[in-house]
């Protein structure tokens, strides 16, 4: 029987379990967390992307739980070489106590994670960015106090970020506006399952979306894998830049929040991005306490409230592999 629970897309918890990993998260960042409910364990993190924030917060977290981080590039693992997937996470399931992926089709995230015997967290995929969106949703709730009644606009690609941002409105409830050039729509099924809540909004115009919103978020128009697309993808998303004219219709108080990397003079203007409304550090500092929660919660038995609520039992807490 599957006893552990994975993180491959943002909708794999409940709304309750996600609001208690927001709380356990910001208490790992106020100094309050002082338990090392990894210790002895390993994490294995594979990467067929490369990742500055992702890789850091995974690798320093992983540490300060207790546990050693494998980094495992397809440059350096027999993955690389043509090892299917489904050997490589029985293996890694041997000997370590979770899995952290990023790879490009959100289908090889699922194999892993069905093959696999501990749990899986998706560092991103080609369709969903997860963690990121719950670090993205934790700097929300620091700058307001909740995500509760807040407007979020999603400027440029219907990437990986804004699919994520779809389940997250679904799970939670929040108004998400997302402003998409023809062609670069998110995920249909995901944007139909949001709009069952009735508080997204589809639009090609910026400002529609932007107006009154409390936070506004875009990313890259070229996303990891879509380098030879750029010059095509810079014609489509011309006008699709947040500027101080973007973030003069939002609400006097909105924040501005990019995943990182950003590029600046594309995407995002400087006086933006480094500007007063910009909490992209913040974002940034709370990928770690984010993936520190999920780790404590699906590989350290940390229990989110609503475990036992959803009927699935508290998470797996395995014995120290060695
Ligand atoms: N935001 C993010 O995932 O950054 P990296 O690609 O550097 O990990
Ligand atoms: N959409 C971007 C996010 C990077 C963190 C990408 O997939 O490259």
């Amino acid at each position: 029987m599957r006893t552990h629970r994975d993180f491959l897309t943002f909708a794999d918890f409940t709304k309750s379990e996600l609001d208690a990993l927001f709380k356990l998260a910001a208490r790992m960042k106020a100094g309050r967390y002082r338990r090392k409910p990894l210790a002895g364990h390993a994490l294995a993190m594979i990467y067929l992307k490369a990742s500055t924030r992702t890789r850091v917060s995974f690798e320093v977290g992983a540490w300060q739980l207790g546990a050693h981080p494998l980094f495992l590039s397809n440059r350096d693992v027999q993955l690389g070489r043509g090892e299917p997937i489904t050997d490589t996470a029985r293996v890694l399931s041997r000997m370590c106590a979770g899995i952290m992926i990023r790879t490009f089709a959100q289908a090889d995230a699922e194999e892993l994670a069905r093959a696999a015997d501990v749990p899986v967290i998706n560092g991103l995929t080609d369709e969903h960015h997860p963690c990121q969106v719950v670090a993205d949703l934790m700097t929300v709730r620091e700058a307001f106090g909740t995500y509760e009644g807040k407007r979020i606009a999603w400027i440029g690609d219907g990437n990986n970020m804004a699919n994520s941002w779809l389940d997250a409105a679904w799970r939670l409830g929040f108004e998400l506006r997302l402003a998409c050039p023809e062609g670069y729509e998110p995920d249909p099924a995901l944007l139909a399952r949001a709009r069952e809540r009735g508080r997204v909004l589809l639009t090609r115009s910026p400002r529609e979306a932007a107006e009154g919103a409390h936070v506004v978020s875009t990313d890259v128009w070229a996303s990891m894998g879509q380098e030879a697309e750029q010059q095509q993808r810079e014609r489509a998303f011309a006008g699709f830049i947040v500027d101080d004219a973007l973030m003069s219709r939002a609400a006097k108080d909105a924040i501005f929040l990019h995943c990182l990397p950003a590029h600046r003079g594309e995407e995002v203007a400087a006086s933006v991005i480094d500007g007063p409304r910009s909490r992209v550090w913040d974002e940034a500092e709370n990928r770690l306490h984010v993936q520190k929660a999920l780790m404590a919660a699906l590989m350290g038995g940390e229990p989110l409230a609503a475990a036992a609520a959803t009927g699935r039992g508290s998470p797996r807490r395995p014995k120290p592999k060695q």
